[in-house]
Parts: C-alpha cells; sequence; structure tokens
C-alpha cells in the first residue's frame, strides 16, 4: 500500500528564507516525488489590522518584540488545526525554541511516522506563550539562541524527510549514519574517494583489499575509536541502556 505523503506546515515572518533550501537536492526531490508536501506561510498575512502587524511590544516592558497570538492562531485554524486546543488533532504542532528538546536521532524518527507537522518559528524575544496551548512539542536545536526558528525549522525538516521511505534511494545507508541502529548509536566510520594517493595521503590499505569481513570490522573499529575520542557521552549512555536490559 502507498504511504501518504507527510505534509510540513511552516509559519513565519519570513518566508523567503525558506526559498533555495526546499528545492534543491533530497528534499527538491522528495517533493517531486509526492514523499512530502512542504509549504511555508506567512504569518502577517493573517494580520487583520491594516497595517499586517504581527509582532508588538512586551507588556511589562524589556528589549524586543514578541510574535502576536492572533496571527499565529489564524494561521492553525487556516491548517485544520481546531479552535479549542483540548481537541483531538492529527497534526503535531512544533514551536521551535531554545528551550526545548534537543534535536537528536530519536526525535527525528518519532517526527518523521507523523501525518501532518506543523513548524512554528518565532523571532525577535519569541512568541506570545499563551500559544502554547497548541503546542505539542518544543524543539531546540542546540543550546545556542539564534534570530529566529526559520534555520532551526530547516534544520529539522532537512532531517525528518531525510528520515521517510523512499527518500534516500539507498534505504540501507541511514542504518550506518551517525547515532543509527547499525553502530547501535555509534558515529559514522570515515569515508574516502578517488585518489588513492592525495597529497601524500593514502587511503587506508585494508579499503582497497577488497575483503568485506575485514572493512567491516575495520569500520566498526574505527566507529568505536571516533566516538570515544569524539562523543565519549554517548558510550557511556549505551552501556546504560545496556545495564538496564
Ligand atoms: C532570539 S530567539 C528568542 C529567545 C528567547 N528570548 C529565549 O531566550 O528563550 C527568537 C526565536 O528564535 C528561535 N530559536 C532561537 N534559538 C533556537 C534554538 N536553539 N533552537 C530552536 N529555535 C531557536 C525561536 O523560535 C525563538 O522564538
Amino acid at each position: 500500500m502507498k504511504r501518504q505523503p507527510l505534509t510540513i506546515d511552516i509559519l513565519t515572518l519570513f518566508p523567503k528564507m525558506f526559498q533555495g533550501v526546499f528545492t534543491e537536492s533530497l528534499i527538491g526531490k522528495a517533493q517531486e516525488k509526492g514523499l512530502v508536501r512542504i509549504q511555508v506561510h506567512d504569518i502577517r498575512t493573517q494580520a487583520t489590522d491594516r497595517h499586517r502587524t504581527a509582532d508588538d511590544r512586551p507588556f511589562g516592558g524589556g528589549p524586543g518584540m514578541v510574535l502576536k497570538p492572533d496571527p499565529v492562531f489564524r494561521t492553525f485554524r487556516t491548517l485544520g488545526i481546531p479552535a479549542d486546543p483540548k481537541r483531538k488533532r492529527r497534526s503535531t504542532v512544533v514551536y521551535l525554541s531554545p528551550q526545548g528538546r534537543r534535536l537528536d536521532q530519536k526525535l527525528v524518527e518519532f517526527l518523521s511516522a507523523r501525518k501532518h507537522l506543523v513548524l512554528l518559528c518565532g523571532h525577535y524575544e519569541g512568541v506570545d506563550e499563551r500559544l502554547m496551548d497548541w503546542v505539542d512539542l518544543e524543539v531546540s536545536v542546540g543550546d545556542a539562541v539564534l534570530t529566529g526558528g526559520e534555520i532551526p525549522a530547516m534544520a529539522l525538516t532537512d532531517a525528518v524527510v531525510r528520515w521517510r521511505p523512499g527518500v534516500v534511494q539507498d534505504q540501507d545507508s541511514l542504518k550506518w549514519d551517525s547515532f543509527a541502529e547499525g553502530w547501535s548509536g555509534l558515529l559514522d566510520c570515515p569515508h574516502y574517494t578517488r585518489p588513492q594517493v592525495w597529497r601524500d595521503r593514502k587511503v587506508p590499505e585494508v579499503l582497497l583489499e577488497g575483503n568485506h569481513a575485514r572493512i567491516a570490522q575495520w569500520r566498526r573499529e574505527m566507529s568505536m575509536e571516533r566516538t570515544r575520542r569524539k562523543r565519549p557521552d554517548l558510550l557511556r549512555a549505551e552501556k546504560k541502556k545496556s545495564e538496564i536490559k
């Protein structure tokens, strides 16, 4: 049975930022193949005043501006999100926020299995807190503050779309990515391509010998070594998991 395409709706004050990113490479192809539908919505078009005001000064004073709740709410409504936030719905609303759960592969896999993702990009000081009643999940791309949620939304969309069946041609290759199940959560091994010798640097001999068992063993050892060196926290987490089992 053909799987329904994933729909991703992105709410932003800066829709032009998304041009290019979603028309190129794998994401562009995934849309052409009908595996995913991505739509970018300008929140400002749902503002009802003459000047299409979508942000305002914060109550209580202080610097910056805050995204007004009503234009965002109205955009939600155009996407079929019920006015009553307690009503059951098929959409998962994500607010990109430095205060959210850090994006990782597990979360990407969870989100890529949804039918409809609605990504809300904040800007300036953020969005009016009352909108959080409609938000299912806050997601951060790391412990640093960016200007807006647009780049985080692009990163999330890219990772989620890449994980949808059929998007990456060689589906098997995903298993061997960093953090994936093939390496039990380890980092990916190093990769090399032609020429065999480049600026006096040689490709490891084992990769040229055609012995697949030895290559697999070497790759596993390299993965282990670089995880130990670059991300020892992943090994500790894996050890903890196996102790719990
Ligand atoms: C300048 S930030 C506001 C930060 C907010 N005052 C705070 O400290 O939590 C503006 C917007 O950028 C987005 N943003 C910034 N950093 C982010 C991050 N690390 N991950 C995801 N979104 C982020 C959010 O949508 C946020 O509303």
